[in-house]
């Protein structure tokens, strides 16, 4: 396991975390789920009761057959058709739900827009009729890129309404990364805004498309939200590029839900994995929908009154999942937010939770490690007694951040439940179910009801209570991807080779006594960056694509604030020289190439790169390095000598 020596030490100390937090007597009376025989229930019938979940959706025709699995590939709700649209929008504004807030949105300048479940109705078809004119058909991909502004769900729901498959890519991701994502997905159409309001400054996006569309592209339509105006000059490309106001001004505000098979895409969101090209997870419409809209009423509690948020970015699976479909397939109210919680001050999160009574709240161990350092006199100056419950997702919850984020955010009062899922899983995993389970900071307890979960050798064999090992799904669940977009030979290697008829997470876990799961982070070269994904290797393909670079070695070291930072070590090409400026401008290229989430934080000039006598670079030693640790065994080394001199020079230099 790749990161087990550090892992090993860290959760030592983990599973000497005995404090316990049973949910209050309060709580427990009220919760969506307070009968604990639902486990039981669920693992004797599986089907019956994903079935029962799935039920709750709106149905234009019943399924008949609620999972074909031919391993490694399953059909849930077969021969069922639903719209997700219908789901998430037109059954609440048909019903007395109709003038409730569906979307409460604030701009970071402090602009604000509500959409009741009516009027997102309307926009939603207007969006809808739009796309339909541009030629967009059922099945055609429509690639968004946006930052947080309500045109994004819109434009979401319309693919889903018309049968589109839409894919967004993250605002902060680079032209280049964004070309490639268009171009892996063939999509025709571009949706995007002029630019975004980040920290007081404007992101260029639309600047950004025009970029990633030079030279040949799929892509015919791009329709542009204005949102930030006279800040951001945007270029006009005539008969491709269409104003978003303009572009609706005359649609209408009916269009039909299309009815889609359950296992239509609903969408494509690209992630990293272990080589240098992301991978678009597909998603399917019946299936992720019941995850969506079960995990998000159990595991977050929600109540038809509640006020919700969920502060990741719609560009992360995070805000597919919990910031739009769950909440709005629950008819609740989500609150949507464009800027960053440290402006205009660090207090910005506290003022919004008072301003709008936000009663749950949902955010990653890195922002409320954030908050810790900047202190509870931020938190203090707001009311935050609206709070009745607390998630956490990204990254493995330090013990410490667990109990922070319970006596100053949650004054003590409010459950917090640790959830684990990834992209590909599409909904919440493993979490604590409020009303039932006691919850141990730092674990994120047990498998939801319908999930089935183990820690394995490398032999496929369950590894006693408090050994690690690493952590698969044993049973098949309706929001799982359903493939690689365009590869399925991947889909299949990446995911069901390793152990055969169970699904590989890429995560190491122990499960200690009590059958509790403890998170370790990635075994694969995937690193967690402020509860962002990144592949080593598509830094690494970053930097020799720089005409200085021969080699490059990129591995996550431990970070106090992000959970992990990238580390770069870099040889250059003969007669080329080190220096700060070059370091400056590789970091430069990185960003350029993919974002800057993926910018190193280290970079490092190595002579030589410490390499097996096959010439496999062994990232363990340069992990040990940049960690500060003491080398583990260089016995498979060509040249050990290498690896101890970068050693002396790391401690030098850093
Ligand atoms: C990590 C984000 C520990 C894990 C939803 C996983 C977690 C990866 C947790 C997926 C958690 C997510 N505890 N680790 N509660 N939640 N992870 O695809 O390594 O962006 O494999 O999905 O994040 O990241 P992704």
């Amino acid at each position: 396991m790749a990161s087990s020596e550090s892992g090993d030490r860290a959760l030592e100390a983990l599973l000497q975390e005995n404090r316990r937090f049973a949910p209050s007597e309060e709580f427990r009376a009220q919760a969506n789920v307070r009968d604990p025989e639902i486990y039981q229930r669920a693992r004797q019938d599986p089907e019956g009761y994903w079935a029962e979940q799935a039920r709750r959706l709106s149905w234009f025709e019943p399924f008949r057959e609620v999972l074909r699995w031919e391993p490694p590939h399953a059909q849930w709700f077969v021969g069922g058709k639903l719209n997700a649209a219908y789901n998430c929008v037109d059954r609440h504004a048909e019903s007395d739900r109709r003038n409730k807030a569906a979307i409460i949105w604030e701009g970071e300048p402090g602009d604000q827009r509500i959409l009741t479940y009516g009027q997102l109705q309307r926009e939603v078809a207007r969006c809808a009729n739009g796309l339909k004119r541009l030629g967009v058909k059922a099945g055609d991909r429509v690639t968004i890129y946006m930052g947080m502004i309500p045109e994004l769900p819109i434009a979401m729901l319309a693919c889903a309404r018309i049968g589109a498959v839409h894919s967004v890519v993250f605002g902060g991701f680079s032209a280049e990364a964004l070309r490639d994502r268009i171009n892996d997905a063939q999509a025709e159409v571009v949706l995007t805004a002029d630019g975004g309001w980040r920290r007081g400054q404007v992101v260029p996006l639309k600047a950004q498309v025009d970029k990633a569309l030079e030279g040949a592209s799929s892509v015919r339509h791009v329709v542009v939200v204005r949102r930030v105006g006279e800040a951001a000059s945007v270029n006009w490309r005539a008969g491709r590029d269409l104003d978003w106001q303009e572009w609706l001004a005359s649609e209408s505000w009916h269009c039909e839900p299309e009815p889609m098979d359950s296992e239509a895409p609903l969408f494509i969101l690209y992630t990293s994995g272990t080589t240098g090209k992301p991978k678009g997870i597909v998603h399917t419409t019946a299936g992720y929908l019941t995850g969506v809209e079960t995990t998000t009423r159990m595991v977050f509690d929600l109540k038809d009154r509640d006020v919700y948020w969920c502060t990741a970015d719609i560009g992360w699976v995070t805000g597919h999942s919990y910031v739009i479909y769950g909440p709005l397939a629950n008819g609740a109210t989500t609150l949507m937010y464009e800027g960053t919680p440290d402006f205009p001050d660090r207090g910005r999160n506290w003022q919004l939770v008072e301003k709008y009574g936000v009663n749950i709240y949902y955010t990653a161990p890195t922002a409320i490690r954030a908050h810790m350092r900047w202190g509870t006199e931020w938190p203090e100056r707001y009311d935050l007694s609206s709070l009745r419950l607390l998630g956490s997702v990204g990254e493995p919850i330090n013990p410490e951040a667990w109990m922070w984020y319970w006596e100053h955010i949650g004054g003590r009062r409010t459950p917090i439940v640790d959830t684990w899922w990834q992209t590909e899983t599409g909904a919440i995993m493993i979490s604590p179910l409020p009303g039932l389970t006691e919850a141990k900071p730092g674990s994120a307890t047990r498998p939801l009801p319908g999930i089935e979960a183990e820690v394995v050798d490398l032999a496929g064999n369950p590894v006693p209570p408090g050994a690690g090992g690493y952590l698969v799904l044993t049973r098949p669940w309706p929001s799982m991807l359903r493939t690689i977009w365009g590869d399925d030979k991947r889909y299949q290697e990446t995911y069901w080779s390793r152990f055969p008829g169970r699904y590989f997470t890429g995560d190491g876990a122990k499960r200690d006594e009590d059958g509790y799961f403890w998170l370790l982070g990635r075994v694969d070269d995937v690193i967690n960056v402020s509860g962002h994904r990144i592949g080593t290797m598509e830094v690494e393909s970053a930097l020799v694509d720089h005409p200085s670079v021969a080699e490059a070695a990129v591995i996550g070291r431990h970070d106090p604030l992000k959970g992990q930072a990238i580390a770069a070590f870099v040889t250059l090409k003969e007669a080329v020289d080190t220096s700060e400026a070059l370091k400056q401008e590789l970091k430069a290229h990185v960003v350029q190439k993919i974002g800057a989430i993926a910018r190193p934080d280290d970079l490092f000039f190595a002579a030589e790169l410490p390499k097996t006598r096959s010439g496999k670079i062994m990232r363990r030693l340069l992990r040990d390095i940049a960690e500060g640790r003491a080398l583990g065994d260089t016995t498979t080394l060509a040249d050990p000598a290498v690896v101890e001199r970068l050693k002396a020079q790391y401690q030098e230099e850093a």
